[in-house]
C-alpha cells in the first residue's frame, strides 16, 4: 500500500483541485483558524500605529516576502505542459526500459520548454537555443530526457560550462544584453573556443528563432547506452520530431514579436492545448553499434559538438508524445520541476561524453540551492509515479513522516535486506563498461580537435534562402560588436568554414575577407552557393 503521491490536480476525476491550503469554505490562517477580516491591519484606533501583535498581518506579509525562489542559472524562462507518451514497442530489442519496450504502453510526462540565456521575465522570440526537457513518470522510476532544440553543444567538456555561460549571459557591468545579440563577450568566446562554431551556426540559422515550441525538434545531444533483456548494448541518440514540422520566424517577425508579445511562445503553447490542438512529437533513436572506439562512420560519439547525419543513421521511431494538459499552477509545476540526467531507469545508461559526465553533477547540485534543500523530489511535480522506498531522511522541507528505526541496510530491526533474490532483473544496474587503463590527464581525444568540418557540412546543406538568413544573422550580430578584433577573429573562423559565407559577412561588415588557416575540402560550389553570392548583401 503505497500512498498515491501524484499531483492532486483533479484531472482524473474532473473535480477541481483541492490542494493543501484550499480546503473548506472559509478563509483561515495558515494554521486553520477562521478569519474575519483580511483587509485591515490591527491598529491602536482607526488612526493609530499598527500593532506588532497583529499575527495575521505578519503571517500574510512574511509569506509574501518569501514568495519568489531563485530563477534557474540557465534556462530561466520557460513554459510547460503535461502529456502522455505511448510506446510503439519498436525498441523492444534495444532496451529493457518498460516504457519503451511494451507496445501501446502509456506513460505520463511533463515537458518544460525554455530559452537558455534570458532571465525569467525575458522575451520568448529572441535568437537562442531552446530547451526541451521531458520527465517520463515511468512505473520503473522517473526518466528525464534533458535536451535542446539543436543537436550539438557549444563545448565538449562540462568544465567550460561556467565560461560559455558567463560569456553569453548579460554583461557584468550593465546587465545587458541577453541572447546572442550585440554581444562582444559571446563572440569573443566562440571565436577563441572554436569548438563552439558548430552550435553558433545553428544559432545563426533559422533554428535560432523557432516559430513555436510546437514546431521544434528536440535532441538528447549526447550518446546514451541502451541495454536489452539479453544484456546486449547499443549506443543511441534521442530525437524528437514534431508532427507540425520545423518552422521558424524570420528575424524581423521575431524582433517585433519580442516587443509586441514577449510571451508569444508561452501563450501559443497554452492556447493550443486549451483549444484541443494537442502538440505531438515522435520519439526516435539513431542506433550505433557499441564498439570500444565509440565512433560511427568516423564520427566520435562522445563529442557533443558533432552530429551523425541522418543519411548515415536514420532516426527510428519508437513512440509518440502528446501534450494535452496545461499546468494548474505555473510556480508549482513549471518553476519547481527539477530535471536531472541522473534520473535513469533500467535499460538506459550514460556514456563517458565529458559534457554529459559534468551534467550528471551539475543539475542536482544547482537544485539543492534553487529548491532549498535535499527534499525537492517530494514536491508534487517531481514525485515519481513509481513506489518510492529510500533511506533518505530529515533535511529542510521534509514532508514525509518516516516510520521505523533502522534507515540502513542490511538491518535486523526493520525489514532486513532490501535486495531479495530476483531483484537484479528489475533494478537499475550500470552497464559494466571496461574503463581503459590510462594515465590521469586533463586532455581531450584527438578527434575533438576537428572544429570546422561539420559546420561546413551544415552550411552546405542549407537552401539559398536559409544561407541568406545565416549571412544576415552573422552580419547583424557581429555588426553590434564594439571590438573590431573580435569581428576579425570571427571572420577568420568563417574563412575556415566556407569562403562564400566569409566573403559575404565580411562585405556586410565592411572588412576584408581573410584566408582560411586550414585546408578546406575541395567541393564544387553548389548552385545554392553561387546564388547566395549574387543575392546578399545588396551592394
Ligand atoms: C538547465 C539542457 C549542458 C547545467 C537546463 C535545461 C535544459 C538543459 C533543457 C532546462 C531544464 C528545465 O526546463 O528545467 C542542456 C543541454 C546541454 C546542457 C542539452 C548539453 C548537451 C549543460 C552543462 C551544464 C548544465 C554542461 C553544467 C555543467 C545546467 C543547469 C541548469 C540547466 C545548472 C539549471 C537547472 C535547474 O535549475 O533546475 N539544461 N544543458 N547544462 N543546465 Fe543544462
Amino acid at each position: 500500500g503505497q500512498p498515491d503521491t501524484r499531483t492532486p490536480t483533479g484531472a482524473e476525476t474532473g473535480a477541481p483541485p483541492t490542494a493543501f491550503g484550499q480546503q473548506g469554505a472559509f478563509l483561515t490562517t495558515a494554521q486553520g483558524a477562521r478569519l474575519r477580516d483580511t483587509d485591515h491591519s490591527l491598529k491602536a484606533g482607526p488612526r493609530g500605529p499598527v500593532l506588532l501583535q497583529d499575527h495575521h498581518f505578519r503571517e500574510k506579509i512574511t509569506h509574501f516576502d518569501h514568495e519568489r525562489i531563485p530563477e534557474r542559472v540557465v534556462h530561466a524562462r520557460g513554459a510547460g505542459a503535461h502529456g502522455v507518451f505511448t510506446s510503439y514497442g519498436t525498441a523492444a530489442n534495444l532496451t529493457r526500459a518498460g516504457f519503451l519496450k511494451e507496445k501501446g504502453k502509456q506513460t505520463e510526462v511533463f515537458v518544460r520548454f525554455s530559452t537558455v540565456l534570458g532571465s525569467r521575465g525575458s522575451a520568448d522570440t529572441v535568437r537562442d537555443t531552446r530547451g526541451f526537457a521531458t520527465k517520463f513518470y515511468t512505473d520503473e522510476g522517473t526518466f528525464d530526457l534533458v535536451g535542446n532544440n539543436m543537436p550539438v553543444f557549444f563545448i565538449q567538456d562540462a568544465i567550460k560550462f561556467p565560461d560559455i555561460v558567463h560569456a553569453a549571459k548579460w554583461h557584468p557591468d550593465r546587465e545587458i544584453p541577453q541572447a546572442q545579440s550585440a554581444h562582444d563577450t559571446f563572440w569573443d568566446f566562440v571565436s577563441l573556443h572554436t569548438e563552439a562554431q558548430h552550435h553558433t551556426m545553428w544559432n545563426m540559422s533559422d533554428r535560432g528563432i523557432a516559430r513555436s515550441y510546437r514546431m521544434m525538434e528536440g535532441f538528447g545531444v549526447h550518446t546514451f547506452r541502451l541495454i536489452n533483456d539479453a544484456g546486449e548494448t547499443v549506443l543511441v541518440k534521442f530525437h524528437w520530431k514534431p508532427k507540425l514540422g520545423v518552422h521558424s520566424l524570420v528575424w524581423e517577425e521575431a524582433q517585433l514579436a519580442a516587443g509586441v508579445d514577449p510571451d508569444y511562445h508561452r501563450r501559443d503553447l497554452y492556447d493550443a492545448i486549451e483549444a484541443g490542438a494537442y502538440p505531438e512529437w515522435e520519439l526516435g533513436l539513431q542506433v550505433f553499434p557499441d564498439t570500444p572506439e565509440e565512433t560511427f562512420a568516423g564520427i566520435d560519439l562522445l563529442d557533443a559538438t558533432k552530429i551523425v547525419p541522418e543519411e548515415l543513421a536514420p532516426v527510428q521511431p519508437v513512440g509518440k508524445l502528446v501534450l494535452n494538459r496545461t499546468p494548474t499552477n505555473f510556480h508549482a509545476e513549471v518553476e519547481q520541476v527539477a530535471f536531472h540526467l541522473g534520473n535513469l531507469v533500467p535499460g538506459i545508461d550514460v556514456t563517458n561524453d565529458p559534457l554529459l559526465q559534468g551534467r550528471l553533477f551539475s543539475y542536482l547540485d544547482t537544485q539543492l540551492t534553487r529548491l532549498a534543500g535535499p527534499n525537492f523530489h517530494q514536491i508534487p511535480i517531481n514525485r515519481p509515479h513509481a513506489p518510492v522506498n529510500d533511506m533518505l531522511r530529515d533535511g529542510f522541507h521534509q514532508h514525509a513522516v518516516h516510520a521505523g528505526v533502522a534507515p540502513y541496510k542490511p538491518n535486523s530491526l526493520d525489514g532486513g535486506n532490501p535486495f531479495p533474490a530476483g531483484d537484479a532483473e528489475n533494478a537499475f544496474v550500470e552497464v559494466p563498461v571496461t574503463v581503459t587503463e590510462a594515465p590521469k590527464v586533463r586532455a581531450n581525444p584527438v578527434s575533438f580537435d576537428d572544429h570546422f568540418s561539420q559546420v561546413r557540412l551544415f552550411w552546405l546543406s542549407m537552401s539559398p534562402i536559409e544561407k541568406e538568413h545565416i549571412i544576415r544573422a552573422y552580419t547583424f550580430e557581429l555588426g553590434k560588436c564594439y571590438h573590431q578584433e573580435i569581428r576579425e577573429r570571427q571572420l577568420r573562423c568563417l574563412a575556415n568554414i566556407d569562403p562564400v559565407l566569409c566573403e559575404q559577412v565580411a562585405k556586410g561588415l565592411g572588412l576584408p575577407a581573410p584566408e582560411p588557416t586550414i585546408e578546406l575540402p575541395q567541393a564544387e560550389p553548389s548552385p545554392a552557393l553561387s546564388q547566395v553570392g549574387q543575392q546578399w548583401p545588396a551592394d
